[in-house]
């Protein structure tokens, strides 16, 4: 797995800079259209905060989600909603650009239409449950075994909101770069378990065959 490279930061805004760096280096590095996935959750918000402040030419990126929940775009529970208010609010960026979910069918022909003809998103960033789990993969979940790129489940029991869209292990481990963000003390033992790829959690059994970067922050 030489190319798992792991960095620990000490604080949420070191690991924000850096990881909006490989975005940046990233999208230097190809001409034309550039197709990233955006985590939900809490994490990223500070990078967020962090790309809205780079001049970049956002006119060629298009934003997709790596997972939602199924609720309205305006609930504060929706991860696009959160990345529309955060960060596509303050940045030059088309609406067309913008890709929020709708059907897990419609989310695999948007995919591979924008990705073609290669089929890969050319960046991913991925939050980490203290599950283990990223994006909406849990734990026994039918998007680990899944033959599609996007695939509508059901959170376990106690996770809410419980309905939910997420892309697979397949759409996720074709990507050219992935970067997967924690923070806190309460997510190191787990993410020290997705560094080993320890196959206990679904972060640990992806397999990205391009860059895989695995950050953390001791403060978030
Ligand atoms: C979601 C996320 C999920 C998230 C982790 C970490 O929709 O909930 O995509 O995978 O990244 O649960 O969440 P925090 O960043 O809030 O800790």
């Amino acid at each position: 797995m030489k190319n798992r490279v792991a960095r620990k930061f000490k604080t949420g805004e070191a690991m924000a800079a850096f990881a909006a760096d490989l975005f940046k280096k990233a999208l230097a590095k190809k001409t034309g259209k550039f197709t990233v996935a955006l985590s939900g959750g809490r994490t990223p918000a500070l990078l967020f905060k962090r790309l809205a402040s780079i001049p970049l030419p956002w006119d060629r990126v298009i934003f997709f989600m790596a997972d939602e929940r199924c609720v309205p775009v305006s609930s504060r529970d929706s991860n696009f909603g959160t990345a529309r208010r955060t960060f596509f609010s303050k940045i030059k960026v088309p609406a067309s650009n913008l890709r929020p979910v709708k059907t897990a069918a419609s989310y695999e022909r948007e995919l591979l239409s924008e990705t073609a003809p290669s089929n890969k998103l050319d960046f991913v960033f991925l939050g980490l449950g203290a599950d283990g789990h990223t994006a909406s993969i849990f734990h026994g979940s039918a998007a680990e075994k899944s033959e599609k790129l996007a695939l509508a489940i059901t959170a376990p029991r106690g996770v809410k909101p419980e309905h939910r869209l997420t892309l697979t292990p397949k759409a996720l481990n074709r990507a050219r770069t992935v970067v997967l963000m924690a923070a806190g003390p309460a997510k190191k033992k787990v993410f020290e378990l997705a560094v080993r790829g320890d196959r206990k959690i679904p972060a640990g059994r992806l397999a990205p065959r391009g860059e895989f970067h695995l950050l953390f922050s001791e403060k978030e």
